[in-house]
């Protein structure tokens, strides 16, 4: 049995399938721009900043250049898109096995907490109504360097009072768990990141965390 005193998740593919969203958004624009983007490129973008996004998209656009107002204005577009998705967002759509989860943890007395690097967690928390749910919410509103760097879970952690050391992460994406381990915390990677030898536990589904806290 560990000592965790917090559990830090993301947002975008642990809490709500929003990561789907995300590929969605990217992929009218990659298409209009006829750029090749698949699941693949897609894998990369988890996790990290929009316009990071952005410039993983554009690289793959062989021999092209896009003026710095062009990258913006692509950024402005894809999260209008995004956004509109975002709308139909309710409580159904939290991801199976969550609210047993945050239940199980508070039932503990684990601290619970979101980390994601995301400008539009606010809103989405309130959408599927578990804003009041969270001691602490940092988000893409809050860092200035997005995952793999590990600012979002050091900020995470020093607002919940607790030690990197007792604060385990929970993530679905490996720019994710890089960054929780950079931040000395123990991460436990669901969906694709589970898939990845780095993560200190390797989830099949999110209730398995109950059985490491
Ligand atoms: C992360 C997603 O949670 O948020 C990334 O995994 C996304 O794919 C990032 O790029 C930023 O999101 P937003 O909502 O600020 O564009
Ligand atoms: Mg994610």
């Amino acid at each position: 049995m560990n000592n965790f005193n917090a559990v830090i998740f993301d947002l975008d593919g642990v809490l709500v399938s929003t990561d789907d969203y995300h590929y969605k958004a990217w992929k009218q624009i990659a298409d209009r721009l006829e750029i090749p983007f698949d699941e693949t490129v897609n894998h990369q973008l988890r996790g990290v900043s929009r316009m990071e996004s952005l410039h993983i998209i554009l690289s793959h656009a062989e021999g092209r250049t896009f003026s710095e107002e062009t990258r913006v204005e692509l950024a402005e577009e894809k999260n209008r898109l995004y956004r509109q998705t975002l709308n139909q967002l309710s409580p159904t759509d939290i991801l199976p096995g969550v609210i047993e989860t945050l239940d199980g943890l508070e039932a503990r007395g684990i601290a619970i907490a979101v980390g994601s690097s995301s400008k539009n967690a606010p809103f989405i928390l309130d959408k599927i109504g578990l804003s009041e749910r969270f001691a602490v919410i940092v988000d893409g509103n809050h860092i200035t360097k997005s995952k793999p760097d590990p600012e979002v879970f050091l900020l995470a952690a020093t607002k919940l009072e607790c030690a990197t050391a007792n604060c385990l992460v929970v993530e679905d994406a490996i720019a994710g768990v890089v960054a929780g381990l950079r931040a000395d915390m123990q991460v436990a990677a669901v969906g694709d990141a589970s898939k990845s030898a780095l993560a200190t536990y390797r989830l099949g589904s999110i209730e398995e965390l109950l059985k490491f806290v």
